[in-house]
């Protein structure tokens, strides 16, 4: 008799159907990608990160197409809290896939607001974007200071019993520090990588492509640098790391299950191919099947 293929992945108790997740800010809230993938195929759903209060975003141009990627300066536009319960929960709770609330804010207080009220909510799990600045701390991101994640952390998962995920910024010294911070804090899994810092200047005008000046950069031009990162964090922490960065194909996928991740998300691929998370849930089954591959979980930190 065949054996029968297992593509689950486990973070701590969450068992995920298969290790593909999508990226926030890079899948609406999922709804918007249901004529192009079959949401329920999918390990999980991470939602476009939810503050609060509604935000506006930055001004216009927001986005500009780099080589081999993009930066963005969309600047957390989302309707706030109490508008993504009434109107996009009723949506997400039909689902069959996990869905996780990636979530935002200024100050640590905002954090755990937002954690209590979401944890009665039918999610799988919270995931803590750390890139944002801390107004009370002069706007110094969150995640740039191992001693701040540790507190966040531990703050937010005192609040919410649900699986937490810490996401962390590349744009730090030694990741693996504030990694292990957020490990000591009682996360569940760190995901790596958030956007890295970058520009563009139109040569004509001698002006910045983003009115924001600045923006985060994404896509397949940031792959290696996101792998490095994850093979990084997964040699120091005992807790699973979910890679992001660049991934627009099984082989990808591929490469960061080896360097140890126990799953990924895919990104700005998503705004390229619509289709592409639905893909690839499809060839990674596939190329279990094909090298004979029974459990998705030998793959995880599979680096000879
Ligand atoms: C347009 C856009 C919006 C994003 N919004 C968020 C967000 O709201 N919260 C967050 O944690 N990350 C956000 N990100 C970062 C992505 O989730 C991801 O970490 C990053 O883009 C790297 O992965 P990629 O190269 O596959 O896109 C955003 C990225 C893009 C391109």
């Amino acid at each position: 008799m065949k054996k029968k293929i297992d593509s689950s992945v486990k973070i701590g108790d969450w068992q995920l159907a298969n290790p593909i997740m999508t990226a926030s800010g890079t899948f609406g809230y999922g709804v918007e990608y249901s004529d192009f993938v079959n949401l329920n195929s999918l390990g999980a759903i991470v939602v476009k990160g939810i503050s609060i209060k509604p935000r506006p975003g930055n001004p216009p141009p927001r986005i500009v197409e780099t080589a081999c990627g993009m930066l963005n300066a969309i600047g957390l536009e989302n309707p706030g809290l109490d508008r993504f319960i009434s109107e996009k929960m009723p949506l997400l709770r039909k689902l069959k896939c996990s869905v996780v609330v990636n979530i935002l804010g200024d100050t640590l207080d905002e954090y755990c607001v937002l954690a209590e009220q979401l944890c009665d909510q039918d999610i799988a799990g919270i995931e803590a974007n750390i890139s944002c600045p801390n107004v009370k701390k002069g706007g110094v991101a969150f995640g740039t200071e191992a001693r701040m994640v540790y507190d966040l952390t531990r703050k937010i998962k005192k609040k919410c019993n649900k699986p937490l995920i810490v996401k962390l910024s590349p744009n730090v010294t030694d990741i693996s520090a504030i990694a292990l911070a957020a490990e000591e804090g009682g996360a569940s899994a760190v995901s790596l990588i958030n956007t890295l810092l970058g520009m563009a200047i139109d040569i004509k005008s001698r002006k910045p492509k983003l009115a924001n000046i600045v923006g985060g950069l994404s896509g397949p031009a940031i792959k290696p640098i996101a792998l490095r990162m994850v093979w990084q964090v997964a040699q120091r922490v005992k807790i699973p790391v979910i890679g992001i960065g660049g991934i627009k194909s099984v082989e990808d996928v591929i490469e960061f299950m080896l360097a140890g991740a126990t799953a990924v998300q895919i990104g700005t691929a998503n705004l390229v191919n619509p289709s592409i998370a639905g893909e690839i849930v499809r060839e990674f089954e596939k190329y279990l099947h094909v090298n004979r591959i029974h459990s998705a979980k030998e793959l995880i930190k599979g680096l000879n």
